[in-house]
C-alpha cells in the first residue's frame, strides 16, 4: 500500500467503521490529508465536529455513510485500501462481517480496541494483513445535555500511536499506515512488540477501568489509601499472569506503572465509568477476560480479578 499524494483524486479511500469517539478523532484527524469514508450506525450530515485539545473548535467536512448504504454499492474503484475498526471490542467481529462480501479477502485492517480479545481472533480468520493499533489517544464524545452537545467529539488528550501486527509479518505495511498518521498531525509509529504494548494497557486498563466505573469515582480517587491493598493484590495476580504468558515487565514494575497512570490521568473518568453513565456496554470481557482466562491456562490464582469482573458492569 503506498501513501497517498495529497492533491491525488483517484486514491482508494481508507474506511473508517464507528462513528464514535476514536473513530470521529481519526477521521476529522485524517479527512484533510487522506480520502476516507467514515461509517457510522445514525445517519449524520457529511462533517465531524471536533473540540481539539487546544479548546478550539472545528468542521472536518468528509465522506459519512451507513454501513448498509455502503456495502449496497457496487462501485470497484472505491474499493478501500485499508479498512479500520474503531467500534468496541464487543461489535468489531459483527461490523466486520457486516462489510466484508464487499471487501477484497486480502484488504488491510487496522483494529484500535483496548484490551486482548479481538485482536487474535481476527488476526488468526483474515485473509489479508491484521494491524493492531495500541493509542493513547483520548476522546469522547459529549453527553447530550452538555454545554459542549453541538460537538461530536472532543479530544481530550494527545497521545500517541504504535502499529503492529501480531505475526510480527507486516512491519513494512504498519509503518506506511504509521506515516499516514504523521502526515495528518498525529504523532504514531510501527512497531514489532505491539502483542506487549497492548497487554501492558490492558494491564492498566483492567486495575482502573472496573474500580473507577464500579465506584464511580475520577481516576485519581484510586491512589487514595482504601484502595491500595485490592490494587496490590490485583497487580500482583496480574503481573504473575504477564510473566506466565511472557509479557516483559515494565521497567520500573507493574506497580509503578499502574500507580503512574494514576497519577497522571487522576483528573480523568476512565471509558468505562464513561460508558457506564451513559448506560452503554462496558468492555469488561475485552479487558478483564484475556487476563482471566489466561490465569486458567497457567494454573494461575485469579480470584480477586474474577470478583472484579462479576462485580464490573457489563
Ligand atoms: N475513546 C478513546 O479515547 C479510546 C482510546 C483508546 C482506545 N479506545 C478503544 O477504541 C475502541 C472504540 O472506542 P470509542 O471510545 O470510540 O467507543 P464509542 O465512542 O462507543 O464508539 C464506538 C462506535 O462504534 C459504533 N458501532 C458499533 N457497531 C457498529 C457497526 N456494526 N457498524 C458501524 N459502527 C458500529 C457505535 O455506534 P453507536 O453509536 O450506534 O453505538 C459507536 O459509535 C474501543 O475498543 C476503545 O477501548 C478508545
Amino acid at each position: 500500500m503506498s501513501r497517498p499524494a495529497r492533491s491525488s483524486g483517484d486514491i482508494p479511500p481508507w474506511l473508517i467503521v464507528g462513528a464514535g469517539a476514536l473513530g470521529q478523532l481519526f477521521a476529522a484527524s485524517l479527512a484533510p490529508h487522506h480520502p476516507l469514508v467514515l461509517l457510522g450506525r445514525r445517519p449524520a450530515a457529511p462533517v465531524v465536529r471536533l473540540r481539539t485539545v487546544d479548546g478550539s473548535d472545528l468542521s472536518v467536512a468528509l465522506r459519512r455513510e451507513l454501513p448498509s448504504e455502503w456495502a449496497a454499492e457496487r462501485e470497484e474503484i472505491d474499493a478501500p485500501a485499508l479498512v479500520m475498526l474503531a467500534t468496541k471490542s464487543r461489535d468489531t467481529q459483527a461490523a466486520l462481517d457486516a462489510l466484508s462480501p464487499r471487501l477484497k479477502p486480502t484488504t488491510p485492517l487496522l483494529l484500535l480496541q483496548n484490551g486482548f480479545q479481538i485482536q487474535p481472533r481476527i488476526s488468526g480468520r483474515w485473509a489479508g494483513p491484521v494491524l493492531c493499533a495500541s493509542t493513547t489517544e483520548a476522546a469522547y464524545r459529549p453527553a447530550p445535555a452538555t454545554d459542549h452537545a453541538s460537538i461530536d467529539v472532543v479530544h481530550a488528550a494527545a497521545g500517541e500511536t504504535w502499529i503492529g501486527d501480531l505475526a510480527g509479518q507486516h512491519h513494512d505495511l504498519a509503518s506506511t499506515v504509521a506515516a499516514c498518521l504523521n502526515d495528518a498531525g498525529m504523532i504514531a509509529g510501527a512497531c514489532r512488540d505491539i502483542r506487549q504494548r497492548l497487554w501492558w494497557k490492558l494491564a492498566v486498563n483492567a486495575v482502573i477501568n472496573p474500580l473507577t466505573a464500579s465506584h464511580r469515582v475520577l481516576n485519581g480517587e484510586l491512589a487514595k489509601p482504601e484502595f491500595r491493598p485490592r490494587i496490590a493484590t490485583l497487580v500482583a495476580e496480574i503481573s504473575r499472569i504477564m510473566q506466565a504468558e511472557g509479557i516483559q515487565p515494565p521497567g520500573k514494575g507493574w506497580q509503578a506503572l499502574v500507580d503512574g497512570v494514576i497519577e497522571t490521568t487522576a483528573a480523568n473518568q476512565s471509558s468505562m465509568l464513561q460508558d457506564v453513565l451513559a448506560g452503554r456496554p462496558t468492555e469488561r470481557d475485552a479487558i478483564l477476560g484475556p487476563l482471566i482466562d489466561a490465569g486458567c491456562r497457567h494454573a494461575l490464582e485469579t480470584s480477586t480479578l474474577t470478583a472484579l469482573y462479576q462485580t464490573t458492569p457489563n
